[in-house]
């Protein structure tokens, strides 16, 4: 389901969202995460930067941590991440039309949510694991544990307003796997 996402989930409870602007920064950001212990990476594509910086940060390190792509919000982003072999795709919505192009991308994928309808439209198509964005204005902690029991199959990846202080309360829910944010890397 979802191009086994779960397994990047269940390996990965913290997922750094990294946004990067030069190729300076990318030996600095692979140094920072490895000190932490994490071995994955969501680089966002909000910089004129960005697909450089995954396909030099994927040739560098692809071996040890598994590079994703983030704020993919198109199906011409899908392809090109198809072509790059990334890791994982995040987004922060979902749309009809990148619905079966992310199913037959054979990439795992985290489609974002923010609504019960949200959450029904995604698991009508099938799908059970959603990015919960942006977590801290759509309720939090008390609105995934509302989720948690009228949507008992549903496991989610909140991300927004995430931080040192918060994460642990956040993964400590039953229906959270992991936690995403730019929280990890400043
Ligand atoms: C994301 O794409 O998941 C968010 O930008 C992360 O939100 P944060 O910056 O509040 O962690």
């Amino acid at each position: 389901m979802q191009n086994n996402i779960l397994d990047i989930l269940e390996r990965n409870p913290i997922i750094p969202v990294v946004s990067i602007h030069e190729e300076s920064e990318i030996d600095k950001v692979y140094s920072a995460l490895s000190a932490k212990g994490i071995t994955c990476i969501e680089i966002t594509l909000r910089t004129p930067y960005a697909w450089e910086a995954i396909a030099e940060f994927k040739k560098r390190y692809g071996k040890s941590m598994d590079v994703g792509v983030g704020t993919v919000i198109s199906v011409q982003q899908i392809n090109k991440c198809v072509d790059m072999g990334v890791a994982f795709m995040v987004s922060p919505g979902l749309t009809s039309t990148m619905v079966q192009n992310l199913e037959h991308s054979g990439i795992p994928f985290i489609p974002g949510v923010a609504t019960p309808s949200e959450i029904i439209r995604g698991m009508e198509i099938g799908w059970r694991y959603f990015k919960f964005f942006p977590a801290n204005l759509y309720g939090g902690i008390e609105a995934l544990k509302s989720y948690g029991s009228v949507f008992y199959e549903v496991k989610f990846c909140p991300t927004g307003g995430i931080n040192e202080s918060n994460h642990q309360e956040y993964l400590s829910l039953d229906n959270v796997i992991s936690v995403g944010g730019s929280w990890v890397i400043k």
